[in-house]
């Protein structure tokens, strides 16, 4: 049985990842700082696949711990690295903190691999790097764009330091991810989002105002160049999503890749509006949402939806769901957590 650490195991995509890869017959080593998420999730991950993963609480910065996690889970194959602070606001006010712990986290783990002959890396990164593209959709050839946020840079600068790293010889393969917006749940309720204090992210705060947590949901915009006006963005199945974190592993295992770093979009070819979102919502799970049109949000794009096409292609992976059933198993998760 082959081995992988997942950083960044607990949380939202990895968790997800994590059932992915024992169902696929994966043993996991899951290292996360608890920073936002809960060890519980390990439960739910137990509860859902029967296999208990190797949970290790430990920052990514922390390299001495690290290099202890690797010496005593010898025989790794491959690194899933999701571990990284994600909120696009809270990186505008902290720079510092997000530049500390997305890059030096990986330089750290980069630094380690070859001393324990780890040899494949699978990387989080975002649609972010795009920023606006000029044509829709966009493919994996389309040009990055100075980012808008420092979170936004973390990205970039974090695919420039694998590809720098593969290119400066080292024995290491790696593939770039880039997720367009991933939404909803296990299909059991037993994992899910777990945002700390007020969402930021949409599907959240939509699942939370119909619950009655919060009273309304802002519609951030109503006077983009859409077509009702609100902005768009390719909403992917968390699952899915997760399914090709397990191939991509597989592909570099079983020496399919075409080059040492690739990279591909993970979304499912279609735009989605806010609007749209909140009435398919209301349609797949019954609930009525409160909501009102405010103004634009600072730093949004206006559209954005993926040419999966590549990563459908190579990688022989398509996202499946629906938007409807992914909103409702974003509700059940919404229903099991309370109010
Ligand atoms: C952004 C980044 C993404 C990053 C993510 C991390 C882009 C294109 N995407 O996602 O790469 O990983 O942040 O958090 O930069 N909205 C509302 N009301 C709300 C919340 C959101 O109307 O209360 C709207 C937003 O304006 C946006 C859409 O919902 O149009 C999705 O927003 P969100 O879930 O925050 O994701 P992105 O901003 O697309």
């Amino acid at each position: 049985m082959q081995k992988i650490l997942v950083t960044g195991g607990t949380g939202y995509i990895g968790s997800h990842t994590v059932v992915e890869l024992q169902n696929a017959g994966f043993e996991v080593v899951i290292v996360d700082n608890l920073s936002n998420s809960s060890a519980d999730v390990v439960e739910g991950i137990v509860r859902i696949t029967g296999i208990r993963p190797a949970f290790e609480r430990l920052d990514c910065l922390d390299c001495a711990g690290l290099d202890k996690l690797f010496a005593e889970h010898r025989g790794i194959a491959a690194v899933i690295h999701f571990a990284a602070s994600k909120a696009v606001g809270e990186s505008v006010q902290k720079p510092l903190l997000y530049y500390r712990n997305n890059l030096a986290s990986l330089i750290n783990l980069l630094e380690l691999m070859p001393k324990y002959g780890v040899e494949n890396f699978v990387f989080s990164s975002s649609c972010t790097v795009y920023g606006q593209p000029d044509e829709l959709p966009v493919t994996e050839r389309a040009p990055r764009k100075p980012a808008e946020s420092p979170y936004g840079n973390t990205k970039q600068i974090c695919e420039d330091i694998v590809s720098d790293t593969v290119r400066s010889g080292a024995k290491l393969k790696s593939i770039l991810l880039r997720y367009f917006n991933p939404i909803g749940a296990h299909p059991s309720a037993e994992i899910g989002e777990l945002p700390l204090g007020v969402p930021q992210n949409l599907i959240p705060f939509v699942t939370q105002t119909a619950a009655g947590i919060r009273p309304k949901l802002s519609v951030f915009g109503s006077d983009y160049n859409t077509p009702d006006g609100s902005c768009i963005r390719d909403y992917i199945n968390v699952v899915d999503l997760a399914k090709a974190h397990v191939i991509a592993a597989q592909r570099m295992l079983t020496g399919k890749s075409k080059s040492a770093v690739e990279t591909f979009n993970l979304g499912t070819g279609r735009g989605v509006s806010v609007l749209e979102v909140i009435n398919t919502f209301e349609k797949a799970t019954g609930a009525k949402l409160s909501y009102e049109v405010t103004g634009r949000r600072a730093g949004d794009i206006e559209k954005i939806w993926a040419d999966p096409s590549y990563a459908n292609e190579e990688l022989g992976w398509k996202a499946k769901e629906t938007l409807e059933d992914t909103l409702a198993s974003a509700w059940k998760w919404q229903q099991k957590l309370g109010r």
